[in-house]
């Protein structure tokens, strides 16, 4: 297994399907090559996924050929600045692994009254051996008072604290060596290759999941 091959959280799966999705529109915020946006498109009506990245997109309407999966479209959009209303009337934001202080009031701003934005998105603690925290990453107060903020109820917020461990020094690094150019931007890839030399196998990823409301 590597970062790719990750399976989608279960707990923000488990949520989503909590809901009565088969007749919702569906949008999902930085959807990479769709993996969350295709897992749900057979229990929902029509799902769309957007993402900064023209190169995941055109991988994802290439999947959704491959596949025959006719319910689902997909546009280059920044979910930080789009006005979600262009996309037509939605029911429903997901986001698996995008987080964004802006993406939360844009969804705050199109979602009607019940409808809800249910997430997965890395916790303050994500590998917090190599030293650099994400600035994607959220505590669990710092996400309770956003979605508060932004005129949401929270039903659900937790902090899965997952640790992996690796038996080898090649397993830790082929899991992340897909990682190294973003790493290298800051000190952190210099860091996870002093920590492998020093021997440590063992690595923090923990995701915030959540599930809000709009009051
Ligand atoms: C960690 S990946 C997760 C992708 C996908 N949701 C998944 O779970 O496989 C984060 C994605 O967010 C996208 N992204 C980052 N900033 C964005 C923004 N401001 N607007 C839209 N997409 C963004 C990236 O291009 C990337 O595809």
């Amino acid at each position: 297994m590597n970062l790719h091959t990750k399976p989608l959280n279960r707990t923000l799966l488990n949520l989503i399907k909590e809901e009565p999705t088969e007749d919702m529109r569906v949008l999902d915020l930085g959807c990479g090559y769709g993996k969350l946006t295709f897992a749900l498109a057979p229990v929902v009506k029509y799902i769309t996924g957007i993402d900064r990245s023209p190169e995941q997109i055109k991988r994802a309407e290439e999947l959704a050929v491959e596949r025959g999966i006719d319910n689902v479209e997909f546009h280059v959009a920044d979910a930080r600045t789009t006005d979600y209303s262009r996309f037509g009337k939605i029911d429903m934001i997901v986001a698996h692994f995008f987080m964004s202080n802006e993406a939360v009031y844009n969804s705050s701003r199109c979602l009607g009254h019940g409808n809800v934005f249910a997430f997965a998105c890395f916790h303050e603690d994500r590998l917090k051996e190599l030293g650099v925290k994400s600035r994607f990453s959220y505590s669990l107060d710092g996400m309770e008072d956003l979605l508060k903020n932004a005129g949401f109820r929270v039903e659900y917020l937790d902090a899965e604290k997952e640790v992996l461990e690796f038996k080898s020094k090649k397993e830790f690094y082929d899991y992340f060596k897909g990682s190294k150019a973003r790493w290298e931007q800051t000190s952190r890839w210099k860091n996870f290759m002093e920590y492998l030399e020093q021997g440590g196998r063992k690595i923090t990823y923990s995701t915030l999941v959540g599930k809000a409301r709009k009051l």
